[in-house]
């Protein structure tokens, strides 16, 4: 009766340590916050110096199928990111909404049944812009008339997911994404075009579910 106690302790354990797994054909959603950090820098605009954009926070989701045990794919979604846009000598004056997707081809180091298993990403991020306003601000100013053209880039990640149990996990990334725009709008009445890089690091904090 004791063997068999240990027997299924044993196999219990076994069971526990490869169901703890990121294997090939798994699924992985990961939802959390995630925070878009601009690193810009854009031309001269109408001599006042470059853009300002602020930071925002979303909900972040995540898709990953994994190919084998240590190759995945995965495509970033999101609520859409508001930013306000300033000048240093004039404040915000204006904002912005956009959604930046992305699909990324990613490597997770270590084994199956590990339970922390780091990863490495890198893909396209495509990202639209839409919703685009001058304040009272930028009215007053006489602009108007914003625009931002979409942006197709290349994105970088790293990341870690810590398997808690068969299919829950803690996971942490930071992404940058080359984003890069020409911010068209009017001024006076007469056609101006910004070329401004966003350049954002994106951080996410979530749970996830592997199934
Ligand atoms: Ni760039």
């Amino acid at each position: 009766m004791k063997t068999l106690y240990i027997g299924m302790a044993v196999a219990a354990a076994l069971l526990s340590a490869t169901a703890q797994a990121h294997q090939a054909g798994d699924f992985i959603f990961r939802a959390g916050s995630a925070t878009v950090r601009p690193d810009e820098s854009s031309g001269n605009v109408l001599g006042l110096g470059g853009f300002n954009v602020d930071n925002d926070t979303q909900l972040g989701l995540t898709f990953t199928y994994l190919v084998t045990d240590n190759i995945g794919v995965e495509l970033l979604a999101a609520t859409p990111f508001r930013h306000n846009v300033g000048l240093k000598s004039t404040g915000d004056i204006a904002s912005i909404k956009h959604l930046p997707p992305s699909l990324m081809a990613q490597y997770y180091f270590g084994d199956a049944p590990d339970k922390f298993r780091p990863y490495l990403g890198v893909g396209i991020n495509y990202t639209t812009f839409y919703d685009t306003h001058f304040n009272q601000t930028g009215r007053d100013a006489g602009l108007s008339d914003l625009s931002l053209k979409h942006s197709w880039g290349i994105a970088g990640q790293a990341g870690l997911d810590y398997n808690v149990d068969d299919n829950w996990l803690v996971n942490m990334s930071v992404w940058y994404m080359d984003i890069d725009t020409d911010v068209r709008f009017k001024a006076g009445g007469q056609q101006q075009s910004v070329h401004t890089q966003i350049d954002p690091w994106v951080f996410m904090f979530g749970v996830g579910y592997r199934f």
